[in-house]
């Protein structure tokens, strides 16, 4: 069996390969433009961005390993082979990952670490007292799914009031749920700081703009995670300058990277990191790839496929 590979360029081949080799042995890892490839003969792929109509010059392929949770770069493919199975990768550290940064950043926007950072780079004693312990100020998240799950109970862990808003109701101990557009409001008005982690969807498309930052409570904090097209970046750095936002950590932007020329670098109230929220291992994105290979031999039914019908 052959998997095709388009995941972190063709330096981490090598790496890949020893990896499934642990995994999934007898399975051949091949570079996604190696000549030698005869498409007819792949069975899988594993890829981020391919290039539009490649997926659907392979004609045995079985099943399309996204090698990240969001699939958007994928599905925005026209000639993607709708027929072939699209398996997103969520493996457990991926969702750990994930929950981490979400934790860590809503206690650096509690604490105000970019105040400090600002400080310390011009070598200022600023003494000041944070507001509130994070026991204290809600965390609103947007998208209950295997990353905001996680991130729901990781705040939780440390007794930090957790709301969640879904397209479908969920029912989790202790978060507050909200479902649908209806509720958006409600659940708005009470998260003191918001956390994104939404897939990319033509519903949930700049979803993050004035009106939503405007529901907020004054002075609320964000964390961005999901995907760059949801934020209205420059409705962002509006509020932050009102105060109707008092900060924001932002991990994802449309275009990525970050344009040089971006305000958003030097704002003193943003925090941006280069879309490394939730990055699992490739050993551990092997291992799960290679045990979905394995759960198609036997028959069974494959984990996080990307449903066409909700379009995540
Ligand atoms: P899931 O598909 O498991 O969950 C998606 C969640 O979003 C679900 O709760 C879903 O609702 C909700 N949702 C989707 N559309 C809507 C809508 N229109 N209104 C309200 N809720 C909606 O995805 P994951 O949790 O695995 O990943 C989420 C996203 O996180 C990825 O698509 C990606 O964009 C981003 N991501 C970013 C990373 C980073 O490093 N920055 C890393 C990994 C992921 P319901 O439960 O009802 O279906
Ligand atoms: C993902 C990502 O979707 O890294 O996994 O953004």
């Amino acid at each position: 069996m052959i998997l095709v590979v388009k995941s972190g360029g063709e330096a981490a081949l090598a790496e890949w390969r020893g990896h499934f080799a642990e995994f999934a042995p007898g399975l051949e890892c091949r570079w996604w433009d190696d000549p030698a490839l005869d498409p007819a003969a792949v069975d899988f792929a594993l890829v981020w961005d391919p290039e539009p109509g490649r997926l659907a010059r392979l004609p045995r392929l079985r099943a399309i390993f996204g090698s990240g949770a969001g699939v958007d770069a994928i599905v925005a493919d026209p000639d993607l082979p709708r027929h072939v199975p699209l398996v997103r990768c969520v493996p457990p550290e991926a969702t750990q990952r994930m929950a981490e940064f979400v934790v860590w950043a809503v206690l650096s926007l509690n604490r105000d670490s970019r105040r400090m950072a600002i400080a310390q780079a011009r070598r200022e004693w600023d003494y000041f007292e944070a507001p509130c312990a994070a026991t204290e100020r809600s965390v609103g998240i947007m998208g209950l799914g295997s990353m905001g799950l996680r991130a729901a109970e990781v705040l939780r862990g440390i007794g930090v009031p957790v709301l969640g808003w879904s397209r479908t109701r969920k029912a989790i101990p202790g978060v507050e749920c909200f479902a649908g557009w209806a509720e958006l409001p409600g659940f708005l008005a009470r998260s003191a700081v918001l956390a994104c982690l939404l897939p990319a969807t033509p519903e949930t498309e700049g979803i993050i703009a004035a009106p939503l930052l405007a529901a907020l409570p004054r002075g609320a904090g964000l964390v961005q995670a999901g995907r760059g097209v949801h934020q209205v970046l420059p409705d962002i750095l509006a509020a932050l300058d009102s105060g109707q936002l008092s900060g924001a950590v932002l991990d994802v932007f449309e275009p990525e990277p970050l344009e040089s020329d971006s305000p958003a670098w030097t704002h003193p109230r943003v925090t941006v990191t280069p879309h490394v929220a939730s990055l699992p291992s490739r050993r551990e994105r092997a291992r799960y790839v290679a045990g979905c290979i394995a759960r198609l031999g036997r028959g069974e039914p494959l984990p996080n496929l990307f449903d066409p019908a909700r379009g995540y």
